[in-house]
């Protein structure tokens, strides 16, 4: 692993720890003033996290600049808000962190949640995935968009970058979820952009509806290889990186009760098809349903390092692409194999789903933010699974 790379999340997590919110850290060009680490680089990464955690505390302000001196090489860093302040700190200027935020009333803490926080959505470019980095662009996040289809990811970074004003919010990324190499060099690229990430999504998703009497078993593996064993590689990787970034804020919060160790999600869209089984769609239905035993095991796992895990299970998103893409749409494909009797429009056969929810539509972008909101926000709890399906099905 490129040695940046591998230190950022550490700076980034000794910052976070004074601050008590999140921030951005890039490596500088050149040599830089300020704090110095010296590290043999023979350290394991909890004492390079207490090195470099120990120097961090000890500055008069939060450091903006932080120099490692790893076994004889130089690795500078630049810490700031946002990409804005770093820039400035780029140009030869000198940037403070603003002071830390007093209490705050639960409404105010709300607005701020999201704010400058990294996140990273696997299959961003459309769908759900799509509504969730919009909403978390809104509320202020900086959202790395990872997707198999990267000219979808870029179109979308571009439009939202354009829409908030040229301020970088949104970055695109490539990455296959089913290819451990692939997302290893993802969190590596995250890493390097922006020193670590704070919330990560497992969105990416696929669906082969067949009867299993009539299923090929490699479509099944397929689903299996993406929804359930994707996830499990994407939560290797990020908690990888997340648990560096968490070693050296703990060893901050250890010796300071002022800071704090500062706490991670990771979050699965699962599927109310992982709460109850869905018919002629086995292979859907069991890879989400294993991913609920994924979350529950990998939250008992990852609290060690301060890592929630959690799982939102969505109603259907009927207004996304799955449902009304107007040829390869859910919709379009039931009227032409009839399978809803007597609908004759894709209206009806969209009227007929939606009357089985008892709040009658479907999941929308907005109903499952919520919810992230939610996991984001309490610290008091891991390994849940959180159904936004409009009633249509409840925990037993
Ligand atoms: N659409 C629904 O009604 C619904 C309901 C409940 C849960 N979900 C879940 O929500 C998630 C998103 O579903 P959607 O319907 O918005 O999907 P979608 O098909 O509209 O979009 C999926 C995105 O994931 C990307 N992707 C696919 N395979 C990938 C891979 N191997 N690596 C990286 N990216 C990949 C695609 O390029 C695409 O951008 C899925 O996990 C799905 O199971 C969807």
């Amino acid at each position: 692993m490129d040695k940046a790379a591998f230190y950022a999340p550490l700076v980034r997590g000794a910052i976070i720890a004074r601050l008590g919110r999140p921030c951005v850290v890039v490596r500088a060009q050149e040599a830089l003033d300020g704090t110095v680490v010296t590290l043999s680089g023979a350290e394991d990464e909890k004492d390079a996290a207490a090195l470099i955690t120990r120097a961090v505390a000890g500055a008069e302000k939060v450091p903006c600049r932080v120099t490692l001196n790893v076994g004889g090489e130089t690795i500078p860093f630049m810490a700031g808000e946002d990409f804005s302040a770093v820039a400035l700190l780029e140009g030869g200027g000198s940037v403070d962190f603003p002071s830390t935020v007093g209490v705050e009333n639960i409404v105010n803490v709300r607005a701020r949640t999201m704010r400058n926080r990294v996140c990273l959505v696997t299959g961003g470019a459309q769908g759900f995935g799509e509504e969730i980095v919009r909403g978390l662009c809104e509320g202020g996040a900086i959202v790395f968009i990872a997707d198999l289809n990267l000219a979808g990811a870029q179109a979308l970074a571009e439009k939202l970058n354009g829409e908030h004003g040229g301020k970088t919010v949104a970055f695109a990324v490539e990455v296959n979820v089913g290819d451990e190499a692939s997302v290893a060099a993802m969190f590596e690229k995250v890493a390097l952009t922006t020193g670590g990430l704070d919330l990560c999504v497992s969105n990416a998703g696929v669906l082969r509806a067949q009867p299993i009497l009539e299923q090929d078993i490699g479509a099944f593996a397929f689903v299996t290889g993406i929804n359930y064993t994707g996830f499990a590689i994407i939560t290797k990787h990020a908690g990888l990186l997340m648990r560096r970034q968490f070693l050296a804020a703990d060893a901050a919060a250890s010796a300071d009760a002022a800071a704090s160790p500062w706490p991670t999600d990771i979050i699965q869209i699962n599927s109310k098809s992982g709460l109850e089984g869905s018919n002629k769609n086995g292979a859907y239905a069991g890879s989400k349903f294993g991913g609920i035993g994924l979350v529950q095991s990998f939250a008992k796992e990852l609290v060690d390092y301060g890592i929630k895990v959690n799982a939102v299970c969505p109603g259907n998103f009927f207004d996304g692409p799955l449902w009304s893409d107007p040829e390869k749409g859910l919709f379009a494909q039931y009227l032409r194999t009839g399978k809803v009797p007597g609908a004759k429009t894709v209206a009806d056969v969209k009227a007929f789903y939606e009357a089985k929810v008892p709040m009658g539509r479907g999941c929308c972008g907005p109903d499952v933010l919520r919810a992230i909101y939610y996991l984001v926000e309490q610290v008091y709890e891991t390994g849940q699974a959180l159904p936004v399906t409009g009633g249509q099905v409840m925990l037993s």
